[in-house]
């Protein structure tokens, strides 16, 4: 992987958590049918939607530019794990992606690094992209320990199977998801800095390609400014990835 960073193309990827009914696949669609007319700056676009939807996303997205991924994965391939869903399921679903280690699984489910970990390497095993999400919490921030934080979440979550192609890191700071509040600009600038460089120090080359999003509150009303700061290379969106108008208008932050 030799891409430098001014190659990397940008990737806005909507995570609809735990809502959707068949219903909603109006709006996946709608998002769908609008990709076709965004110019070259457009970035690359996923929607992660409730894994009830994933085959019937991808089977609707099928030859389109909009990609589709799942919100979690079990580690193993297969096997006694009733309720949980493989890499491979997801794959064979249609999806291309999965979100691993998001704030809310971590926090929900009790999911520790090494497991967050383990789901990533899973991942890759099927032949999914992980996106991985990392981020402090409000009292770690206040702490001034983020970077403390994120470089630890970094070291003990990220496979050593991360390419620039398989792997996405996702930076949500958990006090800003769903709460309307997002980080100044430069303390963005800044921690995604730091990723970018704990990823080259580990990686080398390809830890210069590996896609840095920002998560936590992204609007059409805010999307410029961050997505346009050095080492953000997109967005993962929650509330405003459930409605297409929204969603575009995220995405057209890169017109
Ligand atoms: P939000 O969620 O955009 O609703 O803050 C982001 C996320 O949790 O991925």
């Amino acid at each position: 992987m030799t891409e430098t960073l001014s190659e990397i193309r940008p990737l806005v990827a909507g995570n609809w958590k735990m809502n959707g009914l068949s219903a909603a696949l109006g709006e996946s669609a709608e998002v769908r049918d609008a990709l076709p007319a965004l110019g070259k700056s457009a970035p690359d676009v996923m929607i992660c939607p409730p894994a009830t939807l994933v085959a019937q996303l991808a089977a609707a997205s099928k030859g389109s530019a909009l990609a589709v991924g799942g919100q979690d994965c079990h580690a193993a391939a297969s096997g006694a794990h009733t309720g949980d869903i493989s890499a491979e399921m997801l794959k064979d679903a249609g999806a291309t992606a999965v979100i691993v280690g998001h704030s809310e699984r971590r926090a929900d489910h009790g999911e520790l690094d090494r497991i967050v970990k383990a789901k990533a390497a899973a991942a890759h095993r099927a032949g999914l992209t992980a996106i991985v999400c990392i981020g402090e919490t409000k009292g770690e921030r206040l702490a001034d320990l983020t970077l403390n934080v994120v470089n630890r979440q970094l070291a003990a979550s990220l496979p050593d199977t991360a390419t620039a192609h398989n792997t996405v890191v996702a930076y949500e700071p958990i006090w800003a998801i769903g709460t309307g509040l997002t980080p100044e600009a430069k303390d963005v600038a800044e921690i995604h800095a730091a990723i970018r460089k704990n990823l080259e120090s580990r990686f080398g080359p390809a830890g210069k390609g590996i896609r840095i999003l920002y998560g936590g509150s992204v609007k059409p009303t805010n999307a410029r400014e961050l997505l346009s700061l050095p080492n953000v290379n997109g967005a993962l969106v929650g509330g405003a990835s459930l409605k297409a108008v929204d969603f575009l208008a995220i995405i057209r932050a890169y017109g």
